[in-house]
C-alpha cells in the first residue's frame, strides 16, 4: 500500500483544499480537527455524507471501561481497557434543496473549498449545489471557544445563485453514535432525558453501566439557535429542531447554532439543564462577539507559542499546525486532564495518559505555559499514586508502577509485552520530576509530592533488578524497550539506564534535602540502592564503540533500512509481527532516547557513534522517534538529517508519513516539532541548571524565531545566517551560555552564529 499523502495546500497559516476526495476524507477529517481541552471532533461535515468517513466527537476525561477479552487470559492482565469514546454529534445540520438531499458524495457540486485558519481557530467550509436550474452556496464556519469551554458555534449560510429554493435544515443533537472499534457494534450511551423549548433544547444522556465501579458519566448536550425552528423532533437519543426556508436568486439566509456540552465530572446531572441555561444567558448568543473573543484569545497564544521560520513554508505550516492541534487538545486548565495520543481526533489508541506526557510534552509546556500548568502534569501523576502502588502489585511487585496507557492511573493497556514488560514507562514519570525542576528552579514539589513519588518508583526497581552472581552486577531481564518492535530482550541499555538513574537522583535528592522531608527512607535501603546503582549491568561494545540496546542485539541480522523496498513500509503494516520482532529494524528511539534524556552524562562522541549505529536501522514508525533523532543529529552536526527529521515530525500528520493519520492525529508527538527547533537546531539545553544555546540554521531556511519562558522570565530567540538575537522580553538579566560563552542577558545580546 502506498502511503497516502494527504495533499493539502501550502500556507504559513492556514490548512487548505478545494479539493473534495473521497478517498482522503478520513485522512481530512483527523487534519481539519478542533478541540478546547474539554471538547473536541473530527473535522467532519455538518450535514449528512454517505460516502466513507469517521464521525467522531470526544469528551475529555468522559470514557467507558471495555472489558479486556482474551481466551488466554493470565495474571496480571488488567481489567479492563479504557475507551476513549465517541460522544454526541452536535455539529449536524442535515439540508435538503427542493426535495434533494446535500449529500457531497452524491449531489452535484463545485466550487468546494475547506479552510482551517489555525491563527483565529476557525473551520470553514463552501460549496455550491448544483440542481441544474438552481444553484445554492452553502458556508459554513465552526469553532470550539478556548474562552467558554462548553461553547460550540456552527454557522451556515446559505445564497441562491440561481433559480429558486425551498432549503429545508434539521439542526440535531444525536447521540446514536458508535466507536470505529465497537465489539458487536456495542454502543455506550443511554438515554435519560429530552427537554425541548424555542429557546433551547436539550439532550442528557449517561454512559452505560459498567462492572468495574468505574463512574458512569452523565452528559448534557443543548441547543439553540437564532431562527425560530418550524418543528422540533425527538426520538430515541435523538433531538432536532428543524428549519424552512424559501429563497429567490440573491436572497441569503443565516443560520446559526450555539451548543452547550456540560458534564458530570462539573456539574450533577440534575443540575445541567439549568446551568445550559445559565451559562446560554452569561455567553450571549452573538456570533460574531463569541467568534472574535474565541480569535483573540487564540492570537494572544500564538504571541508567546508561535515560532516563526522564514524561507521555508511547508516547515513553518508544519510547526504551526502541531502547536495549534497540541494546544485545542491540552492548555492546561483542568489538572484531573492529561494529553491523549489521539487528543480528539480519533480512537485508536484508548486511555488518555501515556509516558509520551512526561517525555515529550512537558518541555514544552515548561517553556510556553505558566509554571502551573507543568506542575500539574507532576500533580496528575502524584494523585495517581495509589494506583501505581496497585499496578505494580498487581505483578507481584513493590513500589510503584505507572501505566502505559490510563484514564484513572489502573494500567489498561492489555498487550502482556507492554503492560507486564514495558516498564521503562516508570522511569519518565520521574524524569519529569527532575525536568520540572531543573528547568524552573522550584524545589517545592520534588520535597513534597515529589520525593514520595521517586522513592515509591525507585522501589519499584529495586525489586524489580535482580543479582547476576555469574556477572556480579545487577541486571533487567524480560523487558520491552521503548522499541516496541522487539519484545522480552534482556538488560535494555535504555531501560538499565533509566532505572538506576532514577535510584540515584532519588538517594540524591532524598540525602539533599533530608531534613525538609516528612517520609523517612531506612538506612539499609539507600544502601541496597546505592549498590544497585555501582553494579548495575549494561550492554556495551568496545569494538564498535557504542552502548548495546539488549545482550543479543548485535547477534541479529543486522541491516540498514535501505535494504527495505517502499511497498514493505511502514513495516507495521506490511510484515508479519513475528518478522518484525526477530528483524533489526527499530521502531523508535531506543538507546538514542538515552542520549538525549541524559545528554550531560554522554560525549558528543559517544553520542555520534551511537547515532551513527542505530539510525540507519531506526524506521521511525512511531511519531515519538523523529524528534528525538532531530535533537542528537543536530548536536553531532548532521544538520541536513536534523531537517529531515524536523520535516518528519513537522509534517507527520500534514504528509501522513506513517499512512494512519485517517485515524487521527499525532497529538503527542507533536510537540515533536517544537523541540527539534528549540532544543535541535537551537540547541537549547537547560541542564545542571544553567540555560545554554548553541544554534544551527538549516541551509533552506533564512530564519526562525521563538519565545520561552524560563525561570520568571520572558525570552526571545532568533536566529538568522549571521546572528542569534537573544532579548530578555520581561523579568531580572540572566546568565547563560550561547556557543559554550558565557553571558548576562540583560536586555538585548546578539552574537554571531557558526553558519556564518
Ligand atoms: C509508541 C509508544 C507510545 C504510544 C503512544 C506507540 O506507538 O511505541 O512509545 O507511547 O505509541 O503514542
Amino acid at each position: 500500500m502506498e502511503t497516502t499523502r494527504a495533499t493539502l495546500d501550502v500556507h504559513p497559516w492556514k490548512i487548505s483544499t478545494s479539493t473534495l476526495d473521497k478517498t482522503k476524507r478520513r485522512l481530512h477529517e483527523s487534519i481539519t480537527s478542533l478541540g478546547n481541552g474539554y471538547m473536541g471532533m473530527r473535522g467532519n461535515f455538518e450535514e449528512y455524507y454517505s460516502a466513507d468517513h469517521h464521525g467522531g466527537t470526544y469528551l475529555a476525561g468522559v470514557w467507558y471501561p471495555d472489558k479486556t477479552r482474551v481466551g488466554w487470559w493470565k495474571n496480571g492482565y488488567p481489567d479492563y481497557f479504557g475507551k476513549v469514546i465517541n460522544a454526541v454529534n452536535f455539529i449536524a445540520l442535515d439540508i435538503f434543496v427542493n426535495d434533494t438531499r446535500v449529500d457531497l458524495a452524491n449531489c452535484n457540486y463545485k466550487d468546494f473549498y475547506v479552510e482551517l485558519n489555525m491563527y483565529d481557530g476557525i473551520l470553514s467550509r463552501q460549496f455550491v449545489v448544483d440542481l441544474g436550474n438552481t444553484q445554492v452556496k452553502f458556508s459554513f464556519e465552526r469553532f470550539i471557544s478556548i474562552t467558554k469551554k462548553e461553547l460550540a458555534c456552527i454557522t451556515l449560510q446559505a445564497e441562491v445563485l440561481q433559480g429558486t429554493a425551498e432549503i429545508y435544515v434539521v439542526s440535531k443533537l444525536d447521540s446514536n453514535v458508535q466507536n470505529e472499534d465497537s465489539n458487536y457494534g456495542e454502543t455506550f450511551w443511554q438515554e435519560r432525558n429530552k427537554e425541548v423549548s424555542e429557546k433551547l433544547s436539550s439532550l442528557t444522556t449517561q454512559t452505560i453501566e459498567n462492572p468495574f465501579g468505574i463512574e458512569q458519566f452523565v452528559v448534557t448536550t443543548s441547543m439553540t439557535h437564532n431562527l425560530k425552528p418550524k418543528k422540533i423532533k425527538k426520538e430515541p437519543l435523538f433531538i432536532s429542531n428543524e428549519f424552512e426556508f424559501f429563497l429567490e436568486t440573491g436572497q441569503t439566509v443565516r443560520l446559526e447554532k450555539e451548543v452547550l456540552v456540560i458534564t458530570s465530572r462539573n456539574v450533577p446531572e440534575e443540575k445541567q439543564i439549568e446551568q445550559a441555561q445559565k451559562l446560554l444567558q452569561t455567553y450571549g448568543t452573538d456570533f460574531s462577539t463569541l467568534k472574535a473573543e474565541h480569535s483573540e484569545a487564540w492570537h494572544k497564544r500564538w504571541e508567546l507559542a508561535d515560532v516563526a521560520i522564514t524561507g521555508d513554508d511547508k516547515a513553518q505550516q508544519g510547526i504551526r499546525f502541531n502547536l495549534f492541534q497540541l494546544f485545542s487538545t491540552y492548555y492546561g486548565e483542568d489538572e484531573r486532564l492529561n494529553i491523549g495520543p489521539k487528543g480528539f481526533t480519533g480512537e485508536k489508541y484508548g486511555g488518555a495518559t501515556y509516558w509520551d506526557t512526561e517525555a515529550f510534552a512537558l518541555p514544552l509546556y515548561l517553556a510556553l505555559a505558566e509554571p502551573s500548568v507543568p506542575k500539574n502534569l507532576l500533580k496528575y501523576r502524584y494523585n495517581q499514586l495509589p494506583q501505581a502502588y496497585y499496578n505494580a502489585d498487581k505483578q507481584g511487585l513493590k513500589g510503584a508502577l505507572y501505566p502505559m496507557v490510563t484514564f484513572n492511573g489502573i494500567e489498561c493497556h492489555n498487550e502482556w509485552e507492554i503492560t507486564f514488560e514495558e516498564i521503562h514507562r516508570n522511569g519518565a514519570i520521574a524524569y519529569a520530576i527532575y525536568n520540572y525542576t531543573n528547568y524552573t528552579g522550584d524545589t517545592s514539589y520534588l520535597k513534597k509530592e515529589g520525593i514520595e513519588v521517586l522513592i515509591a518508583i525507585s522501589r519499584f526497581w529495586a525489586d524489580r533488578v535482580h543479582y547476576s552472581k555469574r556477572n556480579k552486577s545487577y541486571m533487567i531481564h524480560g523487558v520491552t524497550g521503548p522499541n516496541e518492535y522487539e519484545n522480552n530482550v534482556n538488560n535494555n541499555w535504555y531501560t538499565n539506564k533509566i532505572a538506576s538513574w532514577v535510584l540515584q537522583y532519588t538517594l540524591d535528592n532524598y540525602q539533599k534535602y533530608e531534613k525538609e522531608i516528612t517520609i523517612s527512607l531506612p538506612k539499609m535501603e539507600q544502601e541496597k540502592w546505592q549498590d544497585i546503582i555501582d553494579h548495575m549491568y549494561f550492554p556495551v561494545d568496545e569494538q564498535l564503540g557504542i552502548f548495546v540496546q539488549h545482550d543479543t542485539f548485535l547477534d541479529k541480522d543486522l541491516k540498514t533500512k535501505d535494504v527495505l523496498a517502499k511497498n514493505e513500509l511502514p513495516l507495521s503494516q506490511h510484515w508479519s509481527w513475528d518478522r518484525i520482532l526477530r528483524s533489526c529494524f527499530i521502531k523508535q528511539a531506543d538507546v538514542v532516547q538515552g542520549l538525549y534524556f541524559f545528554g550531560n552524562h554522554f560525549s558528543l562522541e559517544e553520542k555520534r557513534r551511537n547515532f551513527n549505529f542505530y539510525e540507519p536501522m531506526t524506521l521511525h514508525e512511531s511519531s515519538l522517534s523523529a524528534s528525538v533523532h532531530a535533537i542528537l543529529a543536530a548536536e553531532i552536526g548532521e544538520i541536513d538529517k536534523a531537517l529531515e527529521m524536523y520535516e518528519r515530525t513537522a509534517r507527520l500528520d500534514l504528509d501522513n508519513y506513517n499512512n494512519d493519520t485517517q485515524d487521527g492525529l499525532h497529538i503527542t508527538s507533536m510537540t515533536g516539532s517544537w523541540l527539534a527547533i528549540v532544543q535541535g537546531f537551537a540547541q537549547m539545553k537547560t541542564f545542571d541548571e544553567t540555560l545554554s544555546f548553541a544554534p544551527l540554521l538549516p541551509k533552506k531556511w533564512q530564519s526562525y524565531a521563538f519565545h520561552i519562558n524560563y525561570r520568571h522570565r520572558l525570552l526571545f530567540i532568533k536566529v538568522s545566517n549571521e546572528e542569534v538575537e537573544l532579548h530578555l522580553n520581561h523579568g531580572t538579566p540572566l546568565t547563560l551560555e550561547v556557543y559554550h560563552k558565557k553571558y548576562t542577558l540583560t536586555d538585548d545580546l546578539f552574537v554571531q552564529t557558526k553558519n556564518s
